[in-house]
This record gives C-alpha cells, structure tokens and sequence, in this order.
C-alpha cells in the first residue's frame, strides 16, 4: 500500500479533482490517503495557472518537496493539474525532482504514470480529451466535515476570454451525464450531506444529449432535478457568465426554496469598452439588464462578482466604471484580482499589459475598499432579519459558538447551546436572527 498526499491549489474545480484522482487511486487497491506530508511515499501537486503568482507558490513548493526528497529514498513527487497542463515536459527543465506530470484529462491514467515512476522512468500525459467528464466515479471526500461536497457537472471552457489560461489547460467544454449527477448528489444526501455546489466553469451551458430519453437537458432542468432530490438538500452553483444567465433558471430558482438564493455572476469590469477586450461577450447594460431580472425574480438574492483590476490598456475613466457598476450593484462580496498576464492568451499576444503595476495596485485596493464598504452595508441590512442556517463548524474564535450559512452564503456566528434540547451539531439547519455584523460575518441567535 502506498500512502498518497494530495495539496490542492486554485479554484474548486480543482478540489473535487483531487477527490476523483485520490479515488481512481484508491479504487487500484494499491493506494490509501495518507495523513500527513509526513508519512507520504506520493506527493501530488494538484496546481493552478490562472495567474502569475499562483504558479510562484507551486514553484516554491516544489523547491521545498525537492529538498525532501534528497532526505527521504523513494519518494514520488507528481505536478497534476492546469499548471502540469499549461507547461507539461517544460517543468522538467526547471524542476528535474518531479517524476509524474499529468494534466486534468488524464488522471485515469495515474496508476499507470505512479508505476512507471516507480519503476525509475517519469510518468508524463498531458492529453486533453474530447469527452471526458469522470461521470461515473464517486470523489473520495476528503474535507472531513461531511456536510457540503462539490460535484462537478462539466469541464472546460469554449469561452476564451482573451486574458484567461483555463481554455488551454482544461479544453474544451463538456457536460457529464446527468443519470451519474443524480446518482452522485442522491449517494450525498443518503450519507448524510447536506448541501452540493454544482460546479463548472460556466454552469449555464450545461447541456445533455439525452437520445430517447426526451432530448435535451439544459441546466435548468438539471438544476430542478438535483433540487427535488430532498428539500432538506441545498444546491448552489458557480459559476454562471452573465452572456447566458437565463430568465428560465432564475424562474427554476425562485420555485425552489431549497436552491439557494445566491448567484455568482462575475463582472470583471464596469466598462463596455474593456469588457469587449476582454472579449466577455456582453456590455454594461446587458450585465446591469440581467441584474434586474435576478432583483425581479428573487428580491433576497445575494449576487457576488469576480473583478479584474489594471487590464489592458484600462484608462482612469474605465476604472471608474468598475467602482461604479460595484456601488450600483451593491455586491454581497467580490473576489479581486490584479491583472496577470499568462503566456499565450490572446491578450498575452495581442495587447499590450500597458497599466503599470504601481496603478493596478492603487485601482485594487480602491476596488478592495469599496467592497469592503459593500459587504458592510449588506451585512447591516441583514441586523433584524431571520434566516436558516446550514451549521458547519465550530467557530474559530470561541469553542462556545458555532457558524453556519445562511442560503444567502453569509456566515453566521450562534451560541453552540441550544435554547431547546442538545447543542448545535454540524449539519443541523438554525433558525436565526441576525442581532450585529462586521464587514465579514454575521452575529445571531436562534429563534424559536
Ligand atoms: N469561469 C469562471 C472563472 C474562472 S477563473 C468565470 O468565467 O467567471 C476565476 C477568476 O479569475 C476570473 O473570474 C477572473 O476574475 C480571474 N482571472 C482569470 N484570469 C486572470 C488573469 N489573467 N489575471 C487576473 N485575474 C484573472
Ligand atoms: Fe476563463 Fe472566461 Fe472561461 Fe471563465 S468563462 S474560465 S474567465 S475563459
Ligand atoms: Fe481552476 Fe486555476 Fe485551473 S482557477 S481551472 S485550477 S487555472
């Protein structure tokens, strides 16, 4: 038996990844997951290329398993993942320590990369497939907590937005089948989860040839289907673009309590100038048009973004456009980067990366502080207010409390006694009301 550590960086798209190779591993009978970096004989990387200083990291971690390596005989050091994708053999010429290199379509093929690494060669597949989803294997689970678990319902992207990596490192876009979805999301829930985010890079084009079986499933239908597997399940998904954010899901979501009233629509700039660089397929008033409908649809719905600061050739005026798409839409919460130019995008070859770094700083911590203003006058709307929460954790600042979320995907700290019967347990659902808040958290108590 040999003992597999896996550290996973980049999106979640990644986690669910290392789940499914941990168990294609498992499933050979050869292997087990291991503890610890400590008492592992496979070490794998499971990487990200989405920016610069992702692949900084991964850098330097190799240079510290190499070290390990030196010391401990027979150790196997493997890089999978987009970065493994993005640069394949070349990793070799600056790290000669790794001896398995596997981009995200292979990894049915890690058994047979591990024994050729064992047997003293390198193990190396980069393919990228057509059609592979992984649709019939369950993830090994290995977050512990055992209430919330990631399922995957597509890979790749045909978007190519001309500043993004993923379209060369995860291929082109496919949907699994929506039989193994269920399957997977109804074995979940009868282990006791619950809550599933279904996960793709661009959720709303999802699409199933179901010959026979009544022809198309769009991701609507897949949403509903997931949804009525319990109504003590929630569901979320990320992430949607905005080109294809339908009036039929949002209506899907509006009839289902149980989905939960949170959409990850990332803008990634105010101004339709820029958005059509960043060949997003949309403008400012189609983005702010489908904001409205999601209002219309589902007033309580909490709407985060993506944003992208210091983009190609972005002037002051089309900065200002992005704060104020920002205080316009009136964002839960944001993910914030500074441009990043990666090797052979279009914008790479294209389009000069002419916003000195000094300004992109400057325009990300503007928009940083923005957000944060945001998140605060949202979190303020929500003193008084009561909602569900999902318990599930401890919190980490006092063992007294726990945290749950509510389907808005706010955290809520509580008192971990309850007012009737046992303590608060992870996976129970709290009724709250909300009674102080930070930028960052909610403060409530229960209600009965
Ligand atoms: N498929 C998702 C997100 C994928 S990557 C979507 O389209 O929304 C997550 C985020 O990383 C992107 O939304 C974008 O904001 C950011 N990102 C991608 N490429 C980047 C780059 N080259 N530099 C900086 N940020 C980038
Ligand atoms: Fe990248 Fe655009 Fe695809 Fe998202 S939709 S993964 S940002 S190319
Ligand atoms: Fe995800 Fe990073 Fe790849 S964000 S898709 S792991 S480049």
């Amino acid at each position: 038996m040999r003992r597999v550590w896996i550290e996973t960086y980049g999106c979640q798209m990644n986690v669910v990844d290392s789940e499914t190779l941990m168990a294609i591993l498992v499933a050979t009978g050869g292997f087990v997951a291991a503890d610890s970096v400590a008492e592992a004989d496979i070490i794998l990387l499971n990487t990200c290329s989405i920016r610069d200083n992702a692949e900084q990291r991964i850098w330097h971690r190799l240079d510290e398993l190499g070290a390990l390596k030196r010391r401990r005989k027979g150790m196997i050091i493997g890089l999978v993942g987009c970065m493994a994708e993005r640069l394949r053999e070349g990793i070799l010429e600056q790290r000669p320590a790794v001896d398995i290199i596997a981009g995200p379509d292979s990894y049915r093929s890690l058994p047979l990369l591990v024994k050729e690494a064992e047997e003293g060669g390198r193990g190396i597949n980069t393919e990228l497939s057509k059609e592979e989803t992984y649709a019939e294997i369950s993830p090994v689970r290995l977050d512990g907590a055992g209430v919330s678990a990631f399922v995957s319902i597509m890979r790749g992207c045909n978007n190519f937005c001309s500043y993004c990596v993923v379209p060369y490192t995860r291929g082109r876009e496919r949907s699994r089948d929506p039989e193994t979805i269920l399957r997977e999301v109804g074995e979940l829930f009868n282990a006791g989860y619950k809550e599933v985010t279904l996960l793709g890079q661009n959720v709303n084009s999802y699409s199933w040839n179901a010959s026979g079986k009544g022809g198309r499933v769009y991701f609507p239908e897949l949403l509903k289907q997931v949804a009525e597997v319990s109504p003590q399940l929630r569901v979320r998904f990320a992430t949607s673009h905005p080109k294809d954010i339908s009036d039929k899901l949002l209506e899907t979501m509006a009839g289902m309590p149980n989905i939960c009233r949170a959409i990850h629509l990332p803008a990634q700039s105010g101004s339709s100038r820029i958005l059509e660089k960043m060949n997003r397929k949309y403008t400012r008033e189609w983005y702010l048009d489908r904001i409205a409908a999601i209002r219309r649809a589902m007033p309580d719905c909490a709407i985060s973004t993506d944003v992208i600061a210091g983009f190609c050739s972005e002037t002051v005026e089309d900065h200002e456009a992005t704060l104020s798409l920002m205080r316009e839409v009136g964002y839960e919460f944001a993910f914030m980067f500074k441009y990043s130019e990666r090797p052979d995008t279009v914008a790479a070859k294209a389009m000069p990366d002419d916003v000195p770094e000094e300004v992109k700083t400057a325009r990300l911590t503007q928009i940083i502080d923005l957000q944060n203003e945001l998140s605060l006058a949202s979190n303020k709307r929500d003193v008084g207010k009561e909602f569900e929460i999902l318990v599930e954790g401890a919190s980490k600042r006092s063992v007294e409390k726990v945290f749950g979320r509510t389907s808005q995907n706010k955290v809520v700290v509580i008192p971990r006694s309850s007012k009737v019967g046992a303590d608060h347990k992870i996976g129970d659902y709290v009724r709250v009301k909300i009674t102080s808040c930070s930028s960052a958290t909610l403060q409530g108590e229960e209600v009965i």
